[in-house]
């Protein structure tokens, strides 16, 4: 366990947000995470993982414990499955080069996004057409309150569209996931426009997970902004879920608006379609803006403070809602 004070947690969020904690504990197993109960009391406590979907806004007046649990193994085979299960501090992008190397699919579509092991459920990570959900079997979960331990199952996870019950309750820490992937080639998910055009551009016919994986990262890359040289935390925003009326509003006055229907009822609405049509795409404030190519990631482009990003993403809302009466939902925990 490694513990400091006032701490800067600047290289702790992908956002390179320069703020301090008042306390930080950095955790190294489960053991020491437990060891702490009693110690705590009365303070206030912030879990961070992979610190790639938070927001700083202010130094935090409390104690930061840094979760770094390491370790991938596979734990059952047989000839169809394996379950492989990775503890929390397993940095997500090490974690599907695991799963390419010993050939195990169903993450493949998720390559390349940023954060740990332990994140990944709490907003049921999701692109290219497949959620964190699909491929999940189970996660064993500290609770804070009573420190107690438990296992998880898909059920009591309750996954939604970039939600769960994790995300609900910041109480219930992620130690460990375990999920059920696929021992070959089969059911290869390139459903999502993008990937197909991707595929037939490198003449492609019949890939396989490393080709899906290679494919999404290129993507990922020509649009996103790596965090690695721009701060970002991904989409800022969820992609908004509207009824067919408002649909049918919207497209009064904008002909193209994609969506994608949901059900007989709702359809979702691609929130970088609202900020570009909005006319915000690629704005520029200084140390701070909304991405050139893809306007639904807020960006830190050195130096900018947590607050004045938190100001953006209020007024962004508020040009949406009055061009188009949507609210958008924010993606992004913010302290
Ligand atoms: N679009 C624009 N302008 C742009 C970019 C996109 O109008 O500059 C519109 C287009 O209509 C496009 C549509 O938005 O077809 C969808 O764009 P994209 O495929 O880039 O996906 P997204 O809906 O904007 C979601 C996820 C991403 C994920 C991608 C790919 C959310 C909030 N975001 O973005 O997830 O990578 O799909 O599956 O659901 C994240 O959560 O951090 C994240 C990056």
């Amino acid at each position: 366990m490694i513990k400091k004070k006032n701490f800067s947690l600047k290289n702790y969020n992908s956002f390179n947000i320069d703020v301090n904690a008042k306390e930080f504990i950095e955790i190294n197993s489960k053991e020491e995470l437990i060891g702490l109960n009693g110690l705590l009391k009365n303070e206030k406590i912030l879990f961070l993982g992979g610190g790639s979907n938070i927001l700083f806004t202010k130094d935090y007046d409390g104690t930061v414990i840094y979760l770094n649990l390491k370790g991938i193994n596979i734990e059952k085979e047989n000839s169809d499955f394996s379950v492989v299960k990775a503890n929390a501090g397993e940095n997500w992008s090490n974690f599907i080069e695991f799963c390419l190397n010993n050939n195990l699919g169903g993450v493949e579509n998720l390559s390349l996004i940023p954060g740990n092991v332990g994140s990944a459920p709490v907003q049921n990570i999701g692109a290219y057409g497949v959620e964190l959900k699909d491929v999940f079997l189970s996660c064993e979960v500290f609770n804070f309150d009573d420190f107690s331990l438990k296992n998880f199952d898909l059920f009591d996870c309750e996954f939604e569209y970039r939600n769960s019950v994790f995300k609900k309750n910041k109480n219930l820490i992620i130690l460990s996931v375990k999920l059920k992937l696929k021992n070959n080639n089969h059911d290869i998910n390139t459903s999502y426009g993008d990937i197909n055009d991707e595929l037939k551009k490198s003449n492609i016919d019949n890939p396989t997970i490393k080709d899906i994986s290679r494919v999404v990262s290129s993507i990922r890359r020509r649009k996103l902004p790596d965090p690695k040289q721009i701060g970002n935390a991904g989409s800022f925003f969820k992609n908004p879920i509207v009824n067919k009326e408002k649909l049918n509003w919207i497209e009064k006055h904008h002909k193209n608006v994609p969506s994608y229907k949901l059900d007989e009822k709702y359809y979702k609405i691609p929130a970088a379609w609202l900020i570009e049509t909005a006319g915000l795409k690629g704005k520029k404030f200084g140390k701070f803006g909304i991405h050139k190519s893809q306007p639904l990631v807020l960006v830190n482009y050195g130096g900018a403070k947590g607050g004045d990003i938190y100001k953006l993403s209020l007024s962004i809302k508020e040009i949406i809602k009055k061009i188009f009466k949507i609210e958008l939902e924010t993606e992004v925990n913010i302290i």
